[in-house]
């Protein structure tokens, strides 16, 4: 059996549809990451657990390692952790620092394990929701987000075994600048200053999660702005493109 931390997320949601009964989905208030002891009655029996950090699971108080010792006592064998890939490309700023030292305390963990770095997530799109006009800063700054179904394909496999030890990078099939996802989506766009852009993220995100966001996307690194290979190494077929999802999800917009 597999369990599935962040059942009702971006990713949790199409990995649940994947996984089917092979799998059992938690999320607050059953299992609050917070407090490690909350995982052990689900972790019975379970195989494989996929385990994600959100919110403000980002702050200086997880304890992973506690997390990982609740894993491990239950006999669970193999962990798929969702990080992301600024864990790799900015180890050393908040809150990709909080991933980095994540995917540090899994890799030295006696679990078979397999680390999963995306992109930002094409979903991020859903601020433009119902507002009939997409606004963002960092109009022409192109970056290979990715479908979070991807991601959810990619875990659907790891996590039947075989990818142990495995890092992968999860993008998008091309890089697009906001300007385009606005275009893909016919609506209209307006550039926002940065100031703009924080207060709105902060809305729905701790301080140091917008800040280390929008550093990304308004100064990628060059890694940051490739295309990576990984979603279809895995799972056999390309990785979706932003207009197919466009397609598929324009009624929301
Ligand atoms: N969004 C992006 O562009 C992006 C890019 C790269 C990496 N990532 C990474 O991907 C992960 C998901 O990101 P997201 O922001 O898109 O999240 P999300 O899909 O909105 O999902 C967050 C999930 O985490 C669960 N959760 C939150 N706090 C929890 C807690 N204390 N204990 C247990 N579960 C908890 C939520 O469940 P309930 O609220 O139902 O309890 C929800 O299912 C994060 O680790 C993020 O760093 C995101």
């Amino acid at each position: 059996m597999i369990v599935v931390t962040g059942a009702t997320g971006n990713v949790g949601r199409p990995l649940m549809e994947l996984l089917g009964d092979k799998a059992v989905g938690v999320s607050r208030p059953q299992v609050d990451l917070a407090r490690p002891v909350t995982l052990e009655p689900v972790l019975e029996g379970a195989e494989a657990l996929f385990l994600l950090f959100a919110g403000e699971l980002l702050g200086p108080d997880t304890d992973i390692a506690a997390v990982l010792d609740v894993v491990k006592a239950a006999g669970v064998r193999r962990v798929v952790l969702l990080s992301s890939q600024g864990a790799g490309t900015r180890p050393g700023m908040i809150p990709h620092s909080r991933l980095a030292s994540f995917e540090e305390a899994v890799r030295q963990s006696s679990l078979e394990w397999t680390i999963l770095q995306p992109s930002g997530f094409f979903t991020n799109v859903y601020a433009w929701a119902g507002r009939g006009v997409a606004a963002a800063p960092f109009a022409d700054v192109a970056l290979p987000f990715v479908d979070p179904a991807d991601i959810a394909a990619v875990a659907a496999v790891a996590l039947q075994g075989g990818h142990e030890g495995q890092t992968y990078v999860l993008t998008g099939p091309e890089a697009m600048t906001p300007r385009q996802r606005a275009e893909a989506l016919s609506l209209p766009f307006v550039q926002q200053s940065v100031e703009e852009a924080r207060a709105q993220m902060r809305q729905f995100m701790p301080p140091p999660v917008v800040d280390g966001t929008l550093t990304v996307l308004g100064s990628p690194t060059p890694e940051e702005q490739q295309v990576s290979g990984h979603v279809e190494q895995v799972t056999g077929r390309p990785a979706t493109r932003f207009a197919d999802w466009a397609a598929r999800n324009a009624h929301a917009f």
